[in-house]
């Protein structure tokens, strides 16, 4: 294996640099097209008449694909043209994005490899997009590898075919890199000898790093909020399930998680509602005492023996009816009742009640039970159970086990609503912040992109309220005026023809004046002042009156960077700096480390000098190992940058040592270069076991465990071994082999604040890396505090172990152990 990969690479280098042979056609017939069924991208193959011997380019690699539609296979390109201008030389690709002939994309290139943005219309419009001085272009049929294929022909000079050819085999190059796995390390490290190592720091270059390093980004996606989060124990408490939010679940709908027992019938009404935005509520029509309303919480309710529980809901009687004591009762998983207290239901109009209910035994499938003690017809809405044992004791507060292993992160940041939430599939889903504040029964739910549904009980305010318990500074993210790349819901300005099929539609410009005003007024909300502005005097109602101190705000989310895009995205980018010079803005540069978005979103930060840039890039281990440089080049003067979504993906998605060693090791370069990453957050966070829509995710858990992976300690040891200032160093190791450097990694920080060194140091190797570290030249022995998480790549449940040592000064000997990271802070 290893010599297979010595050769790859040996071949790789010589390819590379080879130049074209003098035998090779100075021109020949380039043949574009993609394949009918619209799933490819657009594709090549060349043959030297035209007519026979069609070879295809790079076995059918697609140069650049439609970016219209839902996600993967929503996006189709038929029918593409591609035509060169025969005065700057720039290609134009026109495509129709569905079978239809409705709608058409066109993107460009000077070189056939690297493409611009896309940008959709109608076909009438086809003419603005392709070169009025286009050189020949012939329709053409070719047989491909088999297969027979429609599109264009065209002479062009062989070295277009050759740069084709070149560009796929180094993309192909480069995958093959990034598929290494540990799994191949006993073949390509057959016969690797424990090693040797001198780890050299260098306190004399110590150079300042971000504070908000290590941060977290909560989205709601795989029940992350409501069912996970939010400690709400009552699922639907608002009647206001959608069947059209889950059309998988045919009980999907207001009646999702309730249950009508005994002698009534429930209907769901919406003649006069506590609020507008809460439309529906059941009305109970029990004809014997006995009959019950029951919630059966999200697949149970967790109950602990003598913990209490706050119960609420808004009820009212019937206008004929007489009403009268409900019974509210939780009921145990046999139907044992384990705590019981009564309210009276007699007022025509909507009436808040309240009472307090004490388990009397645990349960893991408890349920909450309605009873009405007379006939009649009760409306019930906003039925709600929280414990009171919730994260710092809040109300309306975070589940406190989930909300505590958050906090055991330290993060220094959290990033807010998301992530695709943040944007929504389609500009009628954009998460409106002002929404999800004030009291509960008026916030507005939201259709959640990820297939369910969204209370916003935990809604902006909470989440400012959880920033401040965690001394982290909220970092929201606003929707730059469009949508989610993915989404599969049309535009519905049909006034703005241009965007009307794109799912990068974006806000009509005529409702961008309000839309930014939102963006405006929520920096009001957080920093305004209580008795003199609009939104500070909110929050003051809310409950707190001092500023949550915002610093920051996210326009967009790994969007595509189109013109559509652009000009929204300014328009809110320019609103926000004049009003709040103060606040950070932080942009967005696409849902890759490369291609379209990510240059064309880094051109835009240039251009405009946007403060920092959000990346996202999901790896494999490989990425990380073979990326380490990756920040090293970036450029200091422009644009800082926030990792904002991060995370090494394996095959299977498992998350294990492997794929935790490999975020330690990349860290350790990202940390280097904290000078210019001034933040980072692992994504997706949470994930609720039988709820997942995203693996792998940060923290499993379910109703009554939380289940930290073995990635979250990685997060973990940064998170609360923070630095203030990065100590370069150097290691030198007595195997030169790039696979085996490759693999040690080392970051040294300091913490200005306690005066701590802090010494991370990541093995990816199946042997022990004994080492001779040098971290000052101060000989008086002190003692250290070692964490060591270490198990085999495949292992999901190795932990963390801390033990205390003694050093003899700043300069020891430490043993990386195989497969290991370890932080020694002193
Ligand atoms: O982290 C999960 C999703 O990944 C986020 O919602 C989105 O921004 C990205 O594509």
């Amino acid at each position: 294996m290893k010599r297979f990969y010595n050769l790859l690479l040996t071949v790789f280098l010589v390819v590379s640099s080879l130049p074209m042979q003098a035998n090779e056609p100075d021109s020949v017939y380039l043949f574009s097209y993609s394949t009918r069924d619209g799933v490819s991208g657009l594709r090549f193959a060349w043959s030297a008449d035209g007519e026979t011997a069609w070879q295809s380019v790079s076995g059918g690699y697609d140069y650049v694909k439609s970016d219209f539609g839902p996600w993967g296979s929503g996006k189709k390109m038929f029918k593409p043209c591609l035509k060169q201008d025969a005065g700057t030389g720039v290609w134009h690709c026109t495509w129709y994005v569905s079978d239809t002939g409705k709608a058409m994309g066109h993107a460009e290139s000077s070189d056939l490899l690297r493409w611009s943005f896309q940008s959709y219309f109608t076909p009438d419009k086809v003419a603005e997009y392709m070169p009025s001085d286009a050189v020949a272009v012939q329709q053409a049929s070719a047989v491909v590898a088999g297969a027979k294929q429609q599109g264009y022909m065209q002479r062009v000079p062989y070295s277009v075919v050759y740069d084709l050819i070149r560009h796929a085999e180094h993309k192909t190059y480069r995958a093959q890199l990034y598929a290494e796995r540990a799994e191949q390390d006993a073949h390509r490290f057959a016969g690797l000898k424990p090693l040797e190592a001198k780890i050299e720091v260098h306190p004399d270059q110590a150079k300042e790093i971000s504070t908000e390093f290590i941060g977290i980004f909560f989205e709601d996606i795989n029940y992350a909020a409501d069912g996970g989060l939010y400690a709400e124990l009552v699922q639907n408490r608002d009647f206001e399930y959608l069947p059209s939010e889950n059309p998988r679940d045919p009980a999907w709908g207001p009646m999702k998680a309730w249950e009508v027992k005994g002698s009534a019938a429930v209907e769901i009404a919406e003649s006069s509602p506590i609020h507008e935005n809460n439309p529906h509520y059941a009305v109970l029509s029990v004809e014997k005492p006995g009959a019950a309303l029951q919630n059966t919480g999200y697949d149970g309710i967790v109950l602990k023996k003598g913990e209490k529980y706050d119960f609420s809901m808004f009820a009212r009687k019937s206008e004929e009816g007489k009403g009268g004591k409900v019974k509210v009762l939780l009921l145990g998983d046999d139907g044992a009742k384990l705590a019981e207290a009564s309210l009276n239901v007699t007022s025509k109009a909507w009436k808040k009640q309240r009472l307090v209910l004490t388990a009397s035994a645990d349960a893991k499938v408890a349920r909450l039970s309605l009873e009405p003690q007379a006939a009649g017809d009760y409306h019930f809405d906003m039925v709600s159970l929280f414990p009171q044992n919730t994260f710092k004791g809040r109300k309306n507060g975070l589940r406190a086990d989930l909300a505590q292993t958050l906090a055991d992160l330290k993060p220094q940041f959290v990033r807010f609503p998301g992530g695709c939430v943040a944007h929504g599939n389609g500009i009628d889903n954009i998460y409106d912040w002002k929404g999800s504040i004030g009291p509960l029964e008026a916030r507005k739910p939201l259709f959640n992109l990820w297939g369910y549904h969204q209370t916003r009980g935990l809604g902006y305010y909470e989440y400012f309220l959880y920033c401040e318990d965690m001394d982290a500074e909220p970092v929201p993210v606003v929707a730059a005026g469009v949508p989610c790349q993915n989404s599969g819901v049309p535009h519905r300005h049909s006034h703005d023809e241009v965007t009307t099929f794109g799912q990068q539609c974006g806000v009509a410009l005529e409702d961008m004046p309000a839309y930014i005003q939102d963006v405006l007024d929520l920096i009001e909300y957080a920093n305004g002042d209580a008795k003199k502005t609009v939104w500070g005097r909110k929050r003051a109602e809310a409950g707190h009156p001092e500023p949550f101190n915002l610093k920051y705000i996210g326009i967009g989310n790994e969007d595509l960077i189109t013109d559509v895009f652009e000009e929204r995205f300014l328009m809110i980018y320019d609103a926000v700096q004049e009003k709040y010079p103060e606040i950070t803005v932080i942009g967005t540069v696409g849902p890759f480390y490369e291609g379209t978005d990510y240059d064309e979103g880094w051109e835009l930060a240039k251009k405009y000098d946007i403060p920092i840039v959000d990346e996202h890039y999901y790896v494999p281990p490989g990425w990380m190992i073979h990326n380490q440089d990756y920040y090293d080049r970036y450029d200091r003067s422009e644009s800082k940058v926030y990792l904002g979504e991060y995370a090494a993906h394996l095959p299977d998605r498992a998350s294990n040592i492997e794929t935790a060693l490999a975020e330690a090791l990349y860290l350790t370069s990202v940390e280097r270069n904290a000078d210019l990453v001034t933040m980072t957050s692992y994504a997706p966070l949470l994930a609720k076991e039988g709820y997942t829509q995203w693996t792998p995710d940060l923290i499993y858990f379910n109703n009554s465990e939380v289940k930290p992976t073995v990635d979250y300690y990685t997060q973990q040891m940064y998170g609360q071994n923070a630095g203030t200032h990065y100590l370069p160093s150097t290691v030198t190791i007595n195997d030169h082999n790039t696979a085996v450097t490759k693999r040690v990694a080392v970051s040294v920080v300091k913490d200005e604040v306690s005066g701590d060194y802090i010494v991370r140091l990541v093995n990816m190797l199946p042997v022990e890396v004994k080492s001779e570290v040098v971290v000052s030249d101060d000989a008086s022995p002190v003692k250290a505090v070692k964490t060591v998480l270490q198990g085999e790549p495949s292992s999901k449940t190795a932990k963390p172990v801390t033990s205390e040592v003694d050093l003899p000064g700043g300069s020891f000997t430490y043993t990386l152990p195989a497969y290991s990271f370890t932080i020694l802070r002193w």
